[in-house]
């Protein structure tokens, strides 16, 4: 559920009219709705009511600081996966007792700032990574909490780029080398071994791999307990779908309910990860139509908004729904919905059915709250788009639009 809606044949963020706040910031534009923001976080972190839990929602999928601040003012902490994205974290004054650090590739100096931010804990992904964290704890005299990302070998059905539990995937480590990892931990004195973790991928629509990962770290924290190592943590990532589409992702209440009665008996706190579950409905991409155009095979609609703006559709297939910001009532037509790039992967959508629509008009792309402008870059040297909060009847700006001085900023600092 989310607060986009059209009522009297316009589009509403909230109770602010999409129009006025394109009257207001330009397009291409990002618009968030703090209220489903929350609403989905409240729905999330209560469906694991049962049992002790922390929800680290994913900065990667939308790392804007005042989403962060929004999030953090309900409760949430942080999964991040860099140095930059603890930064943020921090600015938006997320507690570092929330915060886990995954990620397969992490710098000497990231580790160093999570360890002085004081985190809960390292998920490593290699033993090279643990040696690493634990030589730079001992330097520093620290203990760096940790736990081992768990490879369960689950197959997520969702799209091969965005799963990540497979044997083939460069994540994690291998579940039957996990005790040996877990003893090599225990050695050094640099590390506490805390927590079992793993990520097995993301837009997941059932329930049962999340549920067949679970035994598997289930066995594997029995096992650790066997041999004295006591893990506290299980952090099962995140990876819960939303609807683009058609598809029919659990509701957060029954992913929570299933999960939390696997979980009954053990003394764990579960840590999840999710993301794209808060922020994807949460957030749209408002765009104008600038040109229309017939060819003998297809109707383009031109729009402001390139895959420099939401790359998924290029990257992924992915489908964003997309309608008007002011419908008018035309009959329906094809179009390719396709931005400015000198690309021919440049579109939002293909033969997509849509009414009749003019240039100057305005369209809406829906679902793009996460993985949207987190992923845009200023390819064909585009500034950045715009990113708006509205909150009931008010909107404002969460990060200005890009200029062209934005563009060259960080090269006219050199001579040439
Ligand atoms: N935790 C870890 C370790 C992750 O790698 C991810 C996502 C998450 C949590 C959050 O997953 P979510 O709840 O959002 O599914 N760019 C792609 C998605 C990449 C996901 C990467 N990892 C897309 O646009 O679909």
């Amino acid at each position: 559920m989310h607060y986009f809606t059209i009522k009297d044949n316009r589009l509403w963020a909230e109770e602010v009219l999409v129009e006025d706040i394109v009257k207001e910031y330009g397009t291409p534009i990002y618009i968030y709705s703090a209220r489903t923001l929350k609403r989905h976080y409240h729905a999330f972190d209560s469906a694991f009511y049962a049992i002790p839990h922390i929800i680290c929602f994913s900065v990667k999928c939308n790392s804007n600081i005042h989403v962060l601040k929004t999030l953090k003012e309900e409760g949430a902490g942080a999964d991040i996966v860099s140095g930059g994205e603890l930064y943020r974290a921090l600015r938006a004054e997320i507690d570092p007792q929330k915060i886990v650090f995954s990620g397969v590739g992490k710098q000497e100096h990231e580790i160093k700032e999570g360890l002085f931010a004081d985190i809960l804990m390292f998920n490593v992904e290699s033993l090279d990574e643990l040696m690493k964290i634990n030589e730079i704890a001992l330097s520093l005299n620290k203990k760096a909490r940790i736990s081992f990302r768990i490879n369960p070998d689950v197959d997520p059905k969702t799209h091969p780029y965005i799963s990540t539990g497979l044997k083939e995937n460069k994540f994690g480590i291998d579940i039957n080398d996990a005790i040996y990892a877990y003893k090599s931990a225990k050695e050094l004195k640099g590390v506490e071994p805390i927590g079992i973790d793993c990520h097995i991928g993301s837009q997941l629509t059932e329930i049962t791999p999340f549920l067949d990962a679970l035994e598997k770290l289930k066995i594997l924290y029995s096992e650790l307990k066997e041999i004295g190592i006591n893990i506290k943590y299980l952090d099962l990532g995140g990876g819960l779908g939303i609807q683009y589409k058609e598809e029919e992702p659990p509701h957060p209440k029954e992913f929570g309910e299933a999960l939390s009665k696997s979980l009954t008996g053990y003394p764990l706190t579960l840590i999840l990860e999710p993301g794209r579950v808060i922020a994807g409905n949460a957030g749209v991409l408002v765009t104008k139509v600038i040109y229309t155009k017939e060819t003998e095979n297809k109707n383009f609609l031109i729009v402001d908004a390139g895959m420099n703006d939401l790359i998924r559709p290029a990257l992924y297939g992915s489908y964003h729904r997309i309608s008007e910001v002011t419908p008018k009532g035309r009959p329906p037509k094809k179009y390719d919905v396709v931005g400015p790039i000198c690309e021919s992967g440049d579109f939002l959508a293909k033969d997509r059915e849509l009414p009749e629509i003019h240039a100057g008009e305005l369209l809406c792309v829906f679902s793009a709250g996460a993985y949207g402008f987190v992923m845009s870059s200023q390819y064909n040297s585009r500034p950045r788009a715009a990113e708006v909060m509205v909150s009931g009847d008010s909107f404002y700006l969460i990060r200005e639009r890009e200029t062209y001085r934005d563009l060259t900023y960080l090269e006219e600092k050199i001579n040439f």
